[in-house]
């Protein structure tokens, strides 16, 4: 398999960082295409915890190489904390981490923005409920033609460009009603952050033309995931990138054509963090203990996440829109004690059966879920590192999943460690 692209199902926190980990080591490079320090991939190297925002998942592969792509938005800040836990921890990125000069710049006027517009539409009872990371006020700075690319920082003359900026920014930040930001001392942070990454940053369409040319192995990982893509997530409570297959293409510059296989990667039940609908969403004794059974608590905020059962019409249309070749289940051990499962196979929405994702997202709100129920397997799991040992009913489920999603199961991960994830002969 060459190029292979991971993207997340659901409403992202999937476990597409533990799978892209194991997957590495099918490749020589790790490629993120989107998103920012919103996500956070947690992966468990033996009884080591990495949590990363924004380095790829592939810098924990000694030799492997990490891009960072040209529709990811950086923050420099950030970024550096980031290198230096890896660091700190001997994990040595020199050589082998490339950031692309395309790349826009997320400053903290934008995560202050971000934060003003969240307040202000709190108060009005209409937040997104953002990560206030800064993404949508970077993207929205690149899209209509205001934003500073990589490239730009770490020129030597960058510090008054990025000065004004700041003053510019403060006006808006005043009249949103947040609190104007000093001017010389986040100047002066970030173009020191500039002058760290400054070895890194390269023409990474080139490095990775070059890479394919050579006969490279490329893994996209995607971040956050489709029902939160800005095109085909419940919009507006959706991210401002494009976490599906197509943004691994427009956000690295490999070309489409060049993509040969996309594993999608889905929680055996559903999680979602932050505002929006989420019509299998259990507000009840079943949710409340997937969420500790499965620790969701989100790696960047720690917010805790909202839990419900297998939404099959999510998954079906992740697999419309990504192209899903085969999908990767992740923390079906979550499942293990339950006594019946759930999976909603369509919705209901003002008396009518629907079977696809509906674009108008009020429509979306008001869907309940038809819900299937199968037999729970109700055995330990964790100890499983093969396909064959699963319960039957386990493999029942995941052969239902199979069905109503058109998409065949390849990866099974049953714990956070290397050993519990396993394939489907
Ligand atoms: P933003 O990306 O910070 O603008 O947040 C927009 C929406 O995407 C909010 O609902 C966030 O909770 C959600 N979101 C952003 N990043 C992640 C992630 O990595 N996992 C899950 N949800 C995320």
């Amino acid at each position: 398999m060459a190029t292979q692209v991971v993207i997340g199902a659901q409403w992202g926190d999937e476990g597409k960082g533990k799978i892209v980990d194991v997957l590495t080591e099918q490749a020589q490079w790790v490629v993120r295409y989107q998103g920012g320090n919103n996500a956070g991939h947690t992966v468990k190297v033996g009884d080591e915890k990495f949590v990363l925002h924004l380095v790829p998942s592939g810098i924990l592969h000694a030799g492997k190489k990490s891009v960072i792509g040209h529709g990811v938005v950086v923050d420099p800040i950030g970024l550096v904390s980031e290198l230096k836990g890896l660091q700190e921890r001997d994990i040595d990125c020199t050589g082998r981490f490339f950031l692309s000069d395309r790349a826009h710049v997320v400053f903290s006027y934008h995560k202050a923005i971000d934060a003003a517009r969240e307040e202000a539409a709190s108060k009005a009872g209409s937040s997104i409920g953002t990560t206030r990371r800064g993404i949508g006020p970077t993207y929205g700075d690149k899209v209509t033609r205001k934003g500073l690319r990589l490239g730009e920082l770490v020129r030597a003359d960058a510090a008054e460009r990025v000065k004004a900026r700041f003053v510019e920014r403060n006006e808006i930040i005043k009249a949103l009603g947040g609190e104007a930001l000093d001017v010389d001392a986040h100047t002066a942070e970030v173009m020191a952050a500039a002058e760290v990454l400054r070895p890194f940053v390269a023409d990474t369409v080139v490095l990775l033309h070059e890479a394919r040319q050579a006969g490279d192995k490329i893994l996209f990982e995607g971040a956050q995931g489709t029902m939160l893509d800005i095109d085909y997530g419940s919009y507006p409570f959706v991210t401002s990138s494009s976490p599906t297959s197509g943004g691994a293409a427009t956000g690295s510059g490999v070309p489409p054509n060049r993509i040969e296989n996309v594993v999608g990667v889905c929680k055996a039940y559903t999680t979602r963090v932050g505002e929006g609908p989420f019509p299998t969403e259990d507000f009840n004794e079943d949710g409340q203990r997937m969420g500790e059974i499965g620790h969701e608590f989100g790696a960047t905020t720690g917010r805790s996440r909202r839990c419900g059962w297998f939404d099959a019409v999510v998954a079906r249309y992740a697999v419309m829109v990504n192209g899903v070749d085969q999908w990767a289940i992740t923390k079906l051990d979550v499942l293990d004690t339950f006594e019946t499962i759930k999976l909603a196979v369509a919705y209901e929405v003002d008396g009518e059966r629907i079977e696809n994702m509906p674009a108008d997202t009020e429509l979306f709100a008001r869907c309940t879920p038809i819900y299937e129920e199968v037999p729970g397997w109700q055995s330990d799991t964790t100890g499983i590192t093969s396909f064959e040992d699963l319960p039957a009913a386990a493999v029942s489920f995941l052969d239902r999943v199979t069905e109503l999603t058109g998409a065949k199961v390849g990866i099974v991960s049953v714990g956070p460690r290397r050993a519990q994830t396993f394939n489907r002969p």
